[in-house]
């Protein structure tokens, strides 16, 4: 028998033009060796042609030509060679082939059902983020990972959502655009609007937070049910998803046990004895930054929030400690200071994504004032937290380091010193690598005169430049 390898573009349109002329040829599924090329360009043109006819003379049922069209979206090496195998039985007069009682035709519907699954995840999951008034088309943006090939299917569905407010939907693969009249897909999709949708703040995210949290019931909390319903691989996309593990552990370890404990502590009746490790709450995972109980601060905050970047990056910025957006999602630099660093950032001609950003204290350190958190300036927690500030910079081993503000550089130097005054301006040596001291972005929010607040913005900015200018030299 002799192979032939048929080529085509990966997409269900290019697939269904080759399988028919293959069917007109009598062509048998064994003798073909699929081969996809990479899609580039108009990821779905030809798409809305109806399937339901493969040529004049072989007429293929309405319900195969559904399936075939959602199996088609299922990632699997073996896609096109099934849907082939299925499509020639039924077509020579093997109905048995699309039912689900048979080998092919299960596969065929198990496929078809995880597309229809996965569509659900990406209506249910995806978060548009706003861009800001002026920030031109399109005004929405949101990032998504699949699992299969759904977003052709998925987007439209966002069209009659959201009216005439044009929004972008960018995945690893591929990206929906909407201009408000008119849906259109392009594959690759392009890294800036990946960088874009991925990196897209929005302005309602923390009220959402602080609802999401304030609504979570920790005595309804079932996280078996909850896994199921949302899958875990997209909680890192959702702005709550952060919060989930630490919502979660608090409802298994304090709210529930604490309830649990009082009412079982009123009862009467004999004690029954258990062993410790019997009784101890199943956790995540926990990292050892995040079982660190160095200082009291662990006791109040979320969680201890790690530095983020790449682990060879040259530049590594150092703040003092998350504040209380970071606390609640976990990373460094999200809230309105992080906006401030970010513009900065790019002012400086630098990327967030290339940097190290980290603190020199992992825990939020804070007080209560009316419902609000309010932050409290770390002093004693400095030289114990120092510990994870020089493991990171061991790891990345940056060739600059910039201080931003007063605690990064009592905690890079290890003592307190005087006045930020006497660094700024001046690349310093310090255990080999280049140190630049500058204002913390906390600080300039908080100038109350507009004009030193703009100087202290160029500051900040200038001592960026200075660190890209080190590096490129
Ligand atoms: N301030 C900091 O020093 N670090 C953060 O991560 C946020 C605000």
């Amino acid at each position: 028998m002799i192979m032939r390898t048929v080529s085509f573009d990966g997409s269900f349109a290019g697939w269904r033009c080759i399988a028919r002329q293959l069917l007109e040829q009598d062509v048998a599924p064994s003798e073909i060796s699929w081969q996809t090329e990479h899609l580039v360009g108009d990821l779905f043109a030809g798409t809305s042609e109806q399937p339901e006819t493969v040529s004049s003379a072989i007429r293929v049922p309405k319900q195969l030509a559904e399936l075939l069209s959602l199996a088609a979206c299922y990632r699997h090496a073996q896609r096109w060679a099934l849907l082939y195998r299925v499509l020639w039985r039924v077509v020579r007069g093997d109905q048995a082939a699309m039912l689900a009682g048979d080998e092919d035709g299960s596969e065929l519907h198990r496929w078809a059902k995880a597309v229809r699954r996965e569509t659900h995840h990406l209506h249910a999951f995806l978060r548009f983020k706003h861009r800001g008034e002026h920030s031109g088309n399109p005004q929405y943006v949101a990032w998504h990972e699949p699992a299969h090939d759904v977003l052709a299917l998925a987007a439209p569905h966002f069209c009659n959502r959201m009216g005439n407010t044009s929004w972008l939907i960018a995945t690893p693969e591929a990206v929906a655009l909407w201009d408000g009249k008119t849906l259109a897909f392009k594959a690759p999709c392009p890294v800036e609007l990946q960088a874009l949708a991925k990196q897209q703040r929005d302005d309602g995210e923390s009220l959402w937070l602080a609802y999401y949290a304030s609504t979570f019931n920790p005595a309804r909390a079932n996280p078996k049910v909850m896994t199921g319903h949302m899958p875990k691989r997209f909680w890192k996309d959702l702005p709550e998803g952060p919060l989930i593990p630490a919502l979660l552990s608090e409802a298994r370890t304090g709210t529930q046990r604490t309830a649990q404990a009082k009412t079982v502590s009123e009862q009467a009746g004999k004690t029954v004895p258990v062993s410790a490790e019997e009784v101890l709450p199943v956790r995540e995972q926990l990292s050892t930054l995040d079982t660190c109980r160095r200082c009291p601060l662990w006791q109040k905050a979320t969680q201890a929030v790690p530095g983020e970047g790449p682990l060879n990056a040259r530049l590594f910025l150092v703040g003092e400690q998350p504040g209380d957006h970071e606390d609640l999602l976990g990373r460094p630099f999200m809230g309105p200071a992080g906006q401030v660093l970010d513009q900065a950032i790019q002012d400086a001609g630098l990327q967030r994504e290339a940097l190290y950003l980290t603190n020199a204290v992992k825990h939020f350190k804070w007080t209560p004032q009316g419902r609000r958190r309010k932050h409290v300036t770390p002093t004693t927690e400095i030289a114990p937290c120092r510990h994870w500030l020089e493991q990171e910079l061991d790891n990345v081993k940056p060739d600059v380091i910039v201080a931003l503000g007063a605690t990064a550089l009592e905690s890079l130097t290890g003592k307190k010193q005087g006045s930020l005054a006497m660094y700024m301006g001046q690349a310093t040596q310090w255990k080999g690598r280049r140190l630049i001291v500058t204002y913390h972005p906390s600080y300039i929010l908080r100038v109350p005169e507009e004009a030193k607040r703009e100087q202290a913005q160029a500051a900040l900015t200038a001592a960026l430049v200075q660190a890209r200018q080190l590096l490129e030299q």
